[in-house]
């Protein structure tokens, strides 16, 4: 594994046990010369309280493939509390393997609390950008303001990135990506993939993320905020299977993700399994709970036989009786028993749970018939109370959903069923709209003509792209709707749309 000889190396680097130089005769003989060897920037990821991950990966250029050596190239990195680089904090060599791409992942330790901090990378004479991180606040300094972002769905033709510079002026801790940071079959649009196919093998899904890499606000993003990230659909395609061929595409896909992210996720190489749920604190104030929504769940290619393919691309289904078989799951047991003791264990404020998909139950209408979304809670009822009552029975604190994956901005009070009365509410849910990704009239106006019937629904905004910013104090949790007024070419502006707060100690949301 990358992480653990860049840490042992760099840990004694600096401890000044062995120096530098030694390290960086041994690992490389050769220099990379002729090329930037830095043409993916950097960027930094999984914030705590001490600690960070900063990455690069080195390249010819960003749409060439061939190995920059024949063997692990020593990445030199420096880490600093100014943005000149004067002041240097922390220093050690990092190994860029061959197996992983030739990405670089260091996991910069003894950092201290809420700082912002600076750091580049350094092979032979070329020296990268460098990029602004920052660390989480320590528990007693917490309590007074704490804001993040959250994002999903970011498909390449369907528009450009530039909701990331809606964030130049947050001051966000970090950004939460829900998951699709980037997509397989493309049809074309306001810029194209560059191949119609859908990646499958790991040569194909370095090319699809090396391509998403470029967009330049998303660049942005990564040089000046860390990022959480979870996988979902569109990271790996289908999840839930056991076909060999099938299982390679996901191990590449793993694999591909990892090299290009951020990550403190360990990656086995070209391995089909990837351990990805984890959890953020942020001191006594707020626990983010992010569980791993697609290795472990129960198939959803379910309820096919008695629902028209025909309605909303046949995304949306009628329910048939398999759905509500209790040992039905969307985490797995295991995943669930770990979420329930995150949640019932807190002494946090507030406790939310990243999720990639919609927790709100929703009842949308077809020729009479009742229709749900089936890919998200919605098709796993069973999985979803076990929770729901976990979280009412633990008495846990501000329960808040945050989701994605519907490219649209919803806002809802989570009950157990369409129809309880919003008071009966256990958790309230924020689901931000998509970075690009479009959510079109044949998905969006079932749910817009279900409205009045589901009356835990306080919001919904199917049309606009953008973010959602959190901002967390003791008393108050609010969400703004981030939206902007175009994503066809570059330089959209992003504005507020709508924001919403909830108050400590009250389930539901008021807009304000
Ligand atoms: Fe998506």
């Amino acid at each position: 594994m990358v992480g653990r000889r860049t840490v042992l190396q760099s840990g004694l680097a600096a401890a000044g046990v062995i120096s530098m130089p030694y390290l960086v005769r041994q690992a490389t003989a050769q220099s990379l010369t002729g090329f930037d060897p830095f043409p993916f920037s950097v960027a930094s990821g999984d914030p705590t309280q001490d600690a960070v991950v900063i990455w690069t990966r080195l390249a010819r250029s960003i749409n060439e493939f061939t190995p920059v050596a024949a063997g692990p190239v020593a990445a030199e990195w420096v880490l600093a509390t100014d943005p000149t680089m004067t002041n240097i904090l922390r220093q050690g060599v990092a190994m860029a393997q061959p197996e992983y791409g030739f990405s670089v992942h260091v996991d910069v330790q003894g950092l201290a609390p809420d700082r912002h901090y600076w750091y580049n990378f350094r092979v032979g004479g070329s020296a990268s950008p460098i990029g602004r991180t920052r660390t989480l606040p320590a528990a007693e300094t917490a309590s007074s303001r704490f804001r993040f972002n959250v994002v999903s769905c970011q498909h390449w033709e369907n528009g450009y990135f530039d909701a990331y510079d809606g964030m130049k002026d947050d001051d966000a801790a970090f950004v939460l990506h829900l998951g699709d940071y980037i997509y397989g079959v493309g049809r074309g649009g306001v810029r194209n993939h560059e191949s119609r196919k859908a990646p499958a093998t790991l040569a194909e899904f370095r090319a699809r993320h090396a391509l998403y890499k470029t967009d330049a606000a998303l660049r942005r993003a990564h040089e000046t905020m860390p990022f959480i990230a979870v996988l979902d659909n569109h990271d790996a395609l289908e999840f839930n299977t056991d076909d060999p061929a099938e299982l390679r595409r996901r191990a590449a896909a793993y694999q591909a993700w990892y090299e290009f992210m951020p990550s403190r996720l360990a990656v086995l190489s070209m391995s089909p399994q990837m351990a990805i749920a984890r959890e953020v604190n942020v001191g006594n104030l707020l626990r983010l709970a992010i569980p791993d929504t697609r290795q472990f769940r129960a198939s959803h290619q379910v309820c096919l036989a008695g629902s028209d393919p025909k309605f909303a691309f046949g995304v949306y289904k009628k329910p048939c009786e398999l759905i509500d078989e209790p040992e039905r799951s969307m985490l797995g047991r295991p995943q669930e028993i770990w979420l329930e003791d995150r949640l019932r264990s807190s002494a946090a404020k507030w406790n939310a749970i990243g999720s990639t998909v919609m927790m709100t139950p929703f009842d949308m209408d077809h020729d009479g018939a009742l229709y749900r979304y089936l890919a998200a809670w919605d098709g796993y009822p069973s999985s979803r109370g076990r929770i729901l009552d976990q979280i009412a029975q633990g008495r846990v604190a501000n329960p808040i959903s945050l989701s994605g994956d519907i490219h649209s901005s919803l806002v809802s009070s989570v009950v157990r069923k369409v129809g309880d009365s919003p008071g009966q509410a256990v958790m309230t849910e924020f689901v931000g709209t998509s970075i690009s990704s479009a959510w079109p009239e044949p998905l969006a106006k079932p749910m817009r003509d279900a409205l009045p019937n589901n009356l835990h629904l306080g919001y919904f905004d199917p049309a606009q792209r953008g973010y959602m910013r959190c901002t967390v104090t003791d008393q108050h949790w609010t969400t703004d709707m981030r939206t902007i007024d175009q994503t066809v070419r570059p330089g959209g502006q992003t504005t507020t749309s709508a924001s919403f707060i909830v108050e400590s100690g009250k389930i539901g949301a008021q807009r304000v």
